[in-house]
C-alpha cells in the first residue's frame, strides 16, 4: 500500500537556486509538488499562502536567497518576519505550525533542494491531511443587505 502524498506548495525565489542543474531536479520532485517561482521570497504575500491551505495545500515550503544574497537586499529578511507572523496566525486557525516551512538556499547548500522539500513532505505526512479552512464560498453570509 503507497503511503499518503500530500499536496505541497513550494514558493521559490528565481535566484535562489544557483546553478542549472539544481534548477533542473525540480523536475524531479515527487508530482504532489508544485512548484511556483517568484521574484524574491520578499515579495510574497502571508494572504497568498493562506489562499493555498485553504484550497487544498496541505503544507507550504518558502525558499529565499541565503542572508547577504537576495538581490532586492532585504527581502529574505523581511519574508522571515512575515511568515513568523503567518505561522503564529496558523496555530490560532488550528492548523499546525511545522505545515509552513521558511528556508533560505545559496552557494553552501548546493544541492540540498530536494531534500528541504522531502524534509517538509515527512513532515506533512506525518501530520495528515490540512483540516480544510473556511473560504469566502464556505462560510454562510450572515450580513444580509
Ligand atoms: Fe531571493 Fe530576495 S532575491 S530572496
Amino acid at each position: 500500500m503507497s503511503k499518503w502524498q500530500p499536496k505541497i506548495v513550494v514558493f521559490l525565489c528565481q535566484w535562489a537556486l544557483k546553478s542549472d542543474s539544481e534548477w533542473a531536479r525540480r523536475h524531479e520532485l515527487p508530482q504532489n509538488v508544485h512548484v511556483v517561482e517568484v521574484p524574491c521570497s520578499g515579495r510574497l504575500n502571508p494572504l497568498l499562502l493562506m489562499s493555498a491551505l485553504q484550497h487544498g495545500a496541505d503544507g507550504l515550503l518558502v525558499i529565499g536567497c541565503e542572508p547577504g544574497h537576495c538581490h532586492y537586499k532585504e527581502g529574505n529578511y523581511l519574508a522571515q518576519r512575515k511568515f513568523a507572523t503567518l505561522k503564529s496566525f496558523l496555530k490560532t486557525l488550528g492548523l499546525e505550525e511545522s505545515r509552513v516551512r521558511f528556508a533560505w538556499l545559496g552557494e553552501t547548500e548546493s544541492g540540498t533542494f530536494p531534500s528541504v522539500v522531502e524534509g517538509l513532505i515527512s513532515e506533512v505526512q506525518r501530520l495528515g491531511p490540512a483540516h480544510e479552512l473556511a473560504t469566502r464560498e464556505t462560510v454562510p453570509c450572515v450580513v444580509k443587505a
